[in-house]
């Protein structure tokens, strides 16, 4: 797979991404990175996915709620592939033009993982349609937030939420899930920074800011 860096085509703004299954903790980490470069002068975007335009936020709902079967594997990809090439269109790549530091929670590597690895979609279809579709962007980082698929699951099952589509996909999915995602992070170890999740929250936050300054 070849590592587009956005920084390479516009050298300027950055794109980071947050990867993990259930309940890892992505948005806390989210909001901490957000404070310290804001209070360090950067210009910050934060966005997600599925999501992150208008339109794209209210498909996001079919998308993660509702009856685990609800799509066959190939139309939910293609849903995803969908909001990923308006997310780059309309958000993505317009902060990135204007320099901004662009905090997304998800990106290519849910698709790889949740629908390549767990849903067992042929990986050269995912990376032509990406390639088609998403201008074959790759984040300048990912961190992959490791944490053991139960522990994360027993955290989501408490939140009062109905964005329960794919828990309800059960522990099995999420082990592969998880081992699609250490897969990924050894494979590509110099774009997927792998963060062991079990850490304090401090912890884990200092470290990735000492990541994301040493690109900066
Ligand atoms: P989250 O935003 O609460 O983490 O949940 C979004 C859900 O959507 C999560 O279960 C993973 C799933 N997902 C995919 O299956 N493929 C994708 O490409 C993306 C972005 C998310």
């Amino acid at each position: 797979m070849r590592i587009n860096s956005l920084n390479n085509k516009y050298n300027e703004g950055k794109l980071i991404s947050f990867e993990g299954g259930e309940g890892v903790g992505k948005s806390t980490q989210i909001k901490l990175l957000k404070s310290y470069l804001l209070e360090n002068n950067f210009k910050v975007l934060t966005t997600r996915e599925p999501g992150g335009t208008e339109e794209g936020e209210i498909i996001r709902k079919f998308l993660v709620s509702g009856a685990k079967n609800t799509f066959d594997p190939l139309s939910e990809l293609l849903i995803f592939n969908a909001l990923r090439r308006e997310h780059i269109n309309k958000v993505i790549n317009p902060s990135i033009k204007k320099g901004k530091i662009v905090l997304c929670d998800r990106f290519i590597d849910s698709t790889f993982v949740y629908q390549g690895i767990g849903k067992g979609i042929n990986k050269k279809v995912l990376l032509n349609l990406h390639k088609k579709f998403c201008y074959d962007i790759y984040p300048d980082i990912t961190f992959f937030l490791n944490l053991d698929p139960k522990i994360g699951l027993d955290r989501t099952n408490r939140r009062k939420n109905n964005e329960t589509r794919f828990e309800r996909l059960g522990l099995s999915y999420h082990k592969k899930v998880f081992n699609g995602y250490l897969k990924l992070s050894k494979k590509f170890e110099k774009r997927i920074i792998n963060i062991n999740a079990q850490q304090s929250i401090k912890e884990i936050s200092e470290k990735i800011i000492k990541h994301v300054m040493s690109i900066l």
